[in-house]
């Protein structure tokens, strides 16, 4: 299969799974999260009424067939300002950053702050949120506060690369010697996601949206239970830089 036949592959085999299998235990796990944006929310950003969980982000039925994975209306901008540093291997220039697609997109659609958080695909209407003056305004748009990144990137992990053994090889061979790249990754937590042209890192590569594992809260949503052993998936060793959000 070519890269694009199988990221629609990853993609249908995903929504079989949302419509099949929803499984208690995603439910259990969000509910005291910040990914709660019903009415039963634990956080500041929540919906008036609304009591559905998945609703947010994904679509029970009538999934627009351009978009089958989620329901969340998608982020109309193209322009982020994206990582670059002049020891990466990935691309050569800020310009020449592969285009943010698969799972960022769509965490993008609400983190930039350009698609209010209630706009979903299989209503008519949106749902209407609690606005918070400084973190989300009438528009339902995030506008500040820990969730809103805008769309600088630059400080920022490199996202919707693509990771494979030609990478590691480039930058295990670098001279002078870079930090390293390990493969294969075979982890059971992070995972290489689909991007238009083959598998690589996505937001969801270090967050899980629907938990967090971290023992002491942070990072939050944490694909791992420490901060560190999540970068040791895929480097040898903790690479200098300052990358945050
Ligand atoms: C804030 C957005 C968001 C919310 C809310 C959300 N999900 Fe997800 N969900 C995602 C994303 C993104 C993925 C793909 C993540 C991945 O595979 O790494 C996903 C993947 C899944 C999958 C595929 C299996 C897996 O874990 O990879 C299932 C099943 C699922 N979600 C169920 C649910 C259920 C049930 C709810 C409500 C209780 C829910 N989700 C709420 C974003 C969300
Ligand atoms: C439907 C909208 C929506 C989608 C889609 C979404 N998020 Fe969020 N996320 C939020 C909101 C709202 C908050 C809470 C912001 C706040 O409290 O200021 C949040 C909080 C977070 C936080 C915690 C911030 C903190 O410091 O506590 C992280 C991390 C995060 N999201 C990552 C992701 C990732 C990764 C994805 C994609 C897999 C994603 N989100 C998809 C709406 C969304
Ligand atoms: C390489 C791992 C990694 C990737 C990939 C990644 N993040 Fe994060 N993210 C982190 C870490 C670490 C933090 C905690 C940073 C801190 O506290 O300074 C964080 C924090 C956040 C926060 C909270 C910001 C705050 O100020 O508290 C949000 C929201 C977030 N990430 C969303 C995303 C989104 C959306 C993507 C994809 C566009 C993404 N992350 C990709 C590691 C990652
Ligand atoms: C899913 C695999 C994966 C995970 C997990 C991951 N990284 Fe990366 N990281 C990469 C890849 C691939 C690159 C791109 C290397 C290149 O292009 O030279 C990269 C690049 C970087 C760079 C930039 C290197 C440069 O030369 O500019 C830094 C810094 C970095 N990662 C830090 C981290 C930290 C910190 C964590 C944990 C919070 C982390 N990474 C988690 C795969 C990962």
């Amino acid at each position: 299969m070519n890269g694009k036949r199988r990221f629609k592959f990853y993609i249908l085999h995903f929504v079989f799974c949302i419509s099949v299998l929803i499984p208690l235990s995603a439910v259990a796990g969000i509910r005291d999260t910040k990914h709660n944006l019903s009415v039963s929310g634990p956080g500041d950003v929540k919906a008036v009424s609304e009591t559905q969980i998945c609703i947010f982000c994904h679509t029970p039925h009538n999934s627009s067939p351009a978009k089958p994975l989620w329901n969340h209306e998608m982020t109309a901008v193209v322009t982020y300002t994206n990582y670059w540093s002049s020891t990466l291997q990935s691309y050569a220039s800020e310009a020449e950053a592969p285009p943010i697609d698969g799972f960022s997109k769509l965490c993008l659609s609400c983190h930039d702050g350009t698609v209010a958080i209630g706009s979903i695909i299989s209503r008519w209407e949106e749902i209407i949120m609690v606005t918070v003056p400084g973190v989300i305004d009438e528009s339902g748009k995030l506008t500040g506060g820990p969730g809103y990144l805008g769309t600088d990137l630059s400080g920022g992990h490199p996202i919707s690369i693509i990771f494979d053994e030609a990478l590691a090889n480039k930058r295990n061979s670098a001279e002078p010697p870079l930090s390293r790249l390990k493969w294969p990754i075979v982890d059971p937590d992070i995972k290489l996601r689909p991007t238009q042209n083959g598998f690589g890192v996505q937001c969801t590569a270090c967050h899980d949206p629907h938990e967090n594992r971290a023992v002491s809260g942070w990072p939050p949503f944490w694909q791992k239970s420490t901060h560190d052993e999540a970068c040791m998936v895929c480097h040898e060793a903790i690479p200098p830089g300052d990358i945050e959000w």
